[in-house]
């Protein structure tokens, strides 16, 4: 199991874990140790009090992380990815789409009633041959 976070989350982790601190627009994805059955996006912008600069933010480490799953991922795994909802969430629920079988859209129930973050899940990776 591997994570990628910008900052160290100073945090025990079993044996099987490694996190390592690095940006997700920077890292090359061939360097990430896959492929993986899963890849999960937690990544949020830190909040402005803008809210369409941060829900924009939110959309592009959305379409990074899923830049990255392209390389790491295996053939039929998943997907999932936090995004503040806005304006662009259907271009990217669209780019998810393109490259796997079912799109789903939650919100756990655990969200609080202000928030508008969602999760968008890919379900079966259909990696473009070329
Ligand atoms: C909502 S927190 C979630 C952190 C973690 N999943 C947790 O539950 O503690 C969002 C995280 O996204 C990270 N993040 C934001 N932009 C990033 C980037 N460009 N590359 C890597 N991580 C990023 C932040 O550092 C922050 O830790």
């Amino acid at each position: 199991m591997l994570g990628i976070d910008l900052n160290d989350p100073k945090v025990t982790l079993p044996p099987q874990a490694e996190i390592r601190t690095l940006d997700a627009f920077q890292v090359d994805p061939e360097t990430l140790d896959g492929p993986f059955d899963l890849v999960i996006s937690d990544m949020a912008p830190k909040t402005s009090g803008q809210r369409h600069a941060d829900q924009y933010r939110s959309y592009e480490l959305v379409m990074r992380a899923l830049e990255l799953t392209k390389t790491v991922l295996k053939p039929g795994g998943t997907f999932v990815a936090k995004i503040f909802q806005g304006a662009e969430f259907e271009e990217a629920r669209d780019a998810i789409r393109e490259v796997f079988g079912k799109v789903r859209t939650l919100r756990p129930k655990a969200t609080r009633d202000e928030s508008y973050e969602l999760f968008l899940v890919g379900l079966s990776f259909q990696p473009v041959t070329t």
